[in-house]
């Protein structure tokens, strides 16, 4: 099979490449590095990786045009400056619909997207959110962004699977609290915490989602989310375990800011009737392959679509 991947310097879409290539299947990857990194770039006869912009319609076109990718898996956003509306638009909507509709005239089989719970507001009416809920996407330039993309995608007519995603850690994390937590507790600095609970599901377990989904399993949208959320304090904890650390100074308590959303909670029933039960991997163990990736090649980002006050 010929998969084109997108955001493939990415926490996902990195991962997502390495399963296909050890499987031998055919990747092309693209990455313009907003937050994706060189080391994430696989090495294979399999693969060909180009640096550059989902936004450029030329380079998608040819892309296309050359490698002629049987399924699509788009997992390339950008996020990482809140106020930079003009880059969230250029990659998340024109980045999408230039994928969206290369995919449309090249008949690719199927198209598989990955979606922000921030969709659902940050004070959704029901915890677990239910896959109907209302769609909320004015709280940040992100969901905004993503929320477009989605329907673009729906409005395609191709046939295509969502994840709509809780917390996804585990190594190659560069995003949320996990690599700053490493990071300030590496330097000795105290940490804050606030009392937001969130739902970490491992990379690699929603990697071997994504796989059923390239080969043809599930249509439509999907929750990935493991179903229970913990409160940050216990991923701030599992860091201070897997770093080894006896003397790691109190975490201050901050207040949740307006943008924030206390609690993300996915219904994942959808996912397991059509996906089979998930097994997801133990806090410890995530927080764990996330510390031994940091110790091997250092923790950058933090990056969050929260207000920069945060
Ligand atoms: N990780 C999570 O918790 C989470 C939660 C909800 C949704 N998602 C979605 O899942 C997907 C994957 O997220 P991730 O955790 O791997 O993030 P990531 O930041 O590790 O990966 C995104 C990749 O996209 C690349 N990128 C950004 N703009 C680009 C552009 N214009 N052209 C090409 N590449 C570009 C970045 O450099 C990065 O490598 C994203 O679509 C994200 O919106 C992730």
């Amino acid at each position: 099979m010929k998969v084109f991947v997108t955001g493939a310097a990415g926490q996902v879409g990195s991962h997502v490449v390495d399963s296909l290539i050890a499987r031998c299947d055919q990747v092309l990857g693209i990455d313009n590095f907003a937050t994706g990194r060189e080391e994430h770039v696989a090495k294979s006869d399999l693969y060909t990786f180009v640096n550059g912009s989902i936004g450029d319609t030329k380079t998608i076109n040819d892309i296309f045009d050359s490698f002629k990718p049987d399924v699509v898996v788009h997992t390339a956003a950008a996020y990482k400056d809140p106020d930079d509306w003009k880059t969230d638009v250029e990659t998340n909507v024109f980045g999408a619909v230039n994928l969206i509709q290369a995919s449309k005239e090249a008949q690719v089989k199927r198209f598989i997207y990955f979606q922000t719970a921030l969709i659902y507001g940050v004070k959704p009416d029901a915890n677990p959110v239910p896959l109907d809920h209302a769609r909320r996407v004015d709280n940040s330039s992100y969901s905004i962004s993503k929320g477009a993309a989605e329907d673009y995608l729906t409005l395609s007519g191709l046939d295509h699977v969502v994840f709509r995603l809780a917390n996804v850690v585990g190594d190659r994390c560069v995003s949320g609290p996990l690599p700053l937590f490493y990071q300030r507790l590496g330097q000795g600095k105290q940490c804050f915490v606030t009392p937001a609970r969130r739902d970490f599901v491992f990379v690699d377990d929603l990697v071997k989602a994504v796989v059923k989904a390239i080969d043809g399993q599930g249509k439509g949208a999907y929750h990935f989310s493991s179903g229970t959320d913990v409160p940050i304090i216990d991923l701030y904890n599992a860091v201070v375990k897997a770093m080894g650390l006896t003397d790691a100074p109190e975490p201050e308590l901050r207040p949740l800011t307006e943008d924030d959303a206390p609690s993300i909670l996915l219904d994942p029933t959808r996912t397991y009737q059509d996906f089979g039960q998930i097994e997801f991997t133990p806090l410890e163990d995530t927080v764990k392959a996330a510390i031994d990736y940091y110790n091997e090649f250092g923790a950058i980002g933090g990056y969050t679509h929260l207000k920069s006050d945060h």
